[in-house]
């Protein structure tokens, strides 16, 4: 783990230590990914009570794409079957993905301990490539000392396995009062496109402001925007090293073999309910207690606080996959009260995603389009924090890759994303209210 962990060290020093690395990365060779077609509630009922029964059960997308482990295909299938419910084959090898994820990184890229050999040049970071977690963390203090007057770095806190969560403040200092904005990405493990996202997307906030684009220059005027790529990068990191399709944290359970914890069921609000497991084996694990998670904890602990001296207008937490904008809430079907402003303005801003690239991203509220979820991020930003508006953002893309999006899918992604983001932000400044 000390070996990988540290990925910006010489090619040679890396090639020697790595000797002593013996794990290979857990193979999926042979998984496919189920689409099942959802007729009715009942439907609905039967999966989630096989999901929090099968603790090993991946649902990439719940209740439609299950990943199917070889091993496991005839008992899964035949479940499915005695409900009466139909699928098709989606994803027919997931390590196939895997092998064909890096369409853009040079061939030579990789050292043989699977660790990426990255320019020593500081100046130089390649946007349209998946990234380590250490790379990233050497982005964040690269982009301050980039634009010293726009960009201030800081550490929000440390992960479980201590690495430092270091985040940047993007704005203008005006003297005068201003509204903070928080994104951030990879709060799921595996979902690699949203920090990719996240640190493109601020570095062309960055750009524009110093090209004098006006729109731009009137939102770093108006908001402080906070910004934390990776929010779980102990499982981020392991995605690398162990298992592509990780998701969760990587904190020890008491009393369970299974590592980690939803930590976007961690959150302290309606912590516990529906779409959440009390089984630490579980995907969606909503760990021992609220805020256990020490990433989440920080987190929080940090915007709050803020919170406190600047009014939050607007947070997002970009996941992938699905293209979908969705608001508070997750844990119940009831609408909040603030929801027809939601709701305009995700529809700006996903009509501004698609004036890009021309791709649909379905909006509304998370428990109506997607499914309902307890203790996620949304709804702490709009329940705890009072912030209005509250999202999560799944990017890219609707399941022909799913969490494995190659590569040359990253440029488009990101564009499409800051120009809805933009839009979510000029909202905010022609709608004061709340
Ligand atoms: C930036 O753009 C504004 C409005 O378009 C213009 O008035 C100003 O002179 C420009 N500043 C620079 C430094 O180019
Ligand atoms: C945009 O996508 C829609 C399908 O969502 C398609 O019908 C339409 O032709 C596309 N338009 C362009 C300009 O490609
Ligand atoms: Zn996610």
């Amino acid at each position: 783990m000390g070996v990988l962990r540290n990925v910006i060290v010489p090619a040679v020093f890396l090639a020697v230590l790595s000797l002593q690395v013996t794990c290979e990365p857990r193979s999926y060779d042979g998984y496919k990914v189920i689409r099942i077609k959802v007729n009715s509630e009942d439907d609905v009922r039967f999966l989630r009570t096989l999901q929090t029964s099968n603790g090993q059960l991946d649902f990439w997308d719940f209740p439609s794409d299950l990943m199917v482990p070889t091993d496991q295909a005839d008992t899964i299938e035949s479940q499915l079957v005695s409900q009466g419910l139909k699928f098709d084959v989606w994803i027919h090898d997931v390590q196939k993905l895997i092998d064909g994820q890096f369409t853009k990184s040079p061939k030579d890229g990789f050292n043989a301990a699977g660790a990426r050999i990255q320019s020593t040049d500081p100046h130089y970071f390649d946007y349209e490539i998946y990234h380590r977690w250490a790379e990233i963390d050497q982005w964040v203090k690269n982009t301050a000392a980039k634009y010293p007057t726009l960009a201030e770095e800081f550490i929000i806190g440390r992960s479980y396995e201590k690495r430092a969560m270091r985040a940047l403040k993007v704005g203008v200092d005006t003297g005068n009062e201003k509204w903070g904005a928080w994104y951030n990405g990879g709060i799921h493990a595996r979902e690699w496109v949203s920090p990719a996202t996240v640190m493109w997307m601020t570095n062309q906030f960055l750009e524009d402001y110093k090209n004098n684009v006006t729109e731009v220059v009137t939102l770093l005027e108006t908001f402080d925007l906070y910004v934390l790529p990776v929010m779980n990068p102990d499982g981020y990191e392991y995605t690398w090293t162990d298992e592509r399709l990780w998701r969760k944290t990587r904190s020890i359970n008491l009393g369970s073999n299974c590592m980690g914890t939803d930590p976007n069921r961690n959150f302290a609000y309606e912590w516990g309910g529906i779409g959440a497991s009390a089984d630490p084996c579980s995907i969606v694990f909503r760990g021992p207690y609220p805020h256990s998670e020490i990433e989440i904890k920080d987190v929080t602990d940090f915007i709050r606080e803020r919170g406190k001296t600047q009014k939050f207008k607007l947070y997002i937490d970009f996941h992938s996959y699905s293209q979908l904008w969705l608001s508070s809430w997750g844990y119940t079907y009831d609408l909040p009260d603030d929801y027809e402003t939601m709701y305009d303005q995700m529809t700006v801003g996903c009509e501004a995603i698609k004036s890009v690239h021309n791709k649909t991203y379905v909006y509304g509220a998370g428990s109506s389009v997607l499914y309902a979820t307890a203790g996620s991020s949304k709804d702490w930003g709009y329940g705890v924090m009072g912030v209005p508006y509250s999202y999560t953002v799944e990017l890219r893309d609707t399941g022909e890759y799913g969490f494995v999006l190659p590569e040359d899918q990253i440029l488009p992604t990101c564009q499409e994303m800051y120009a809805g983001l933009k839009a979510a932000l000029q909202f905010n400044i022609d709608n004061p209210y709340p």
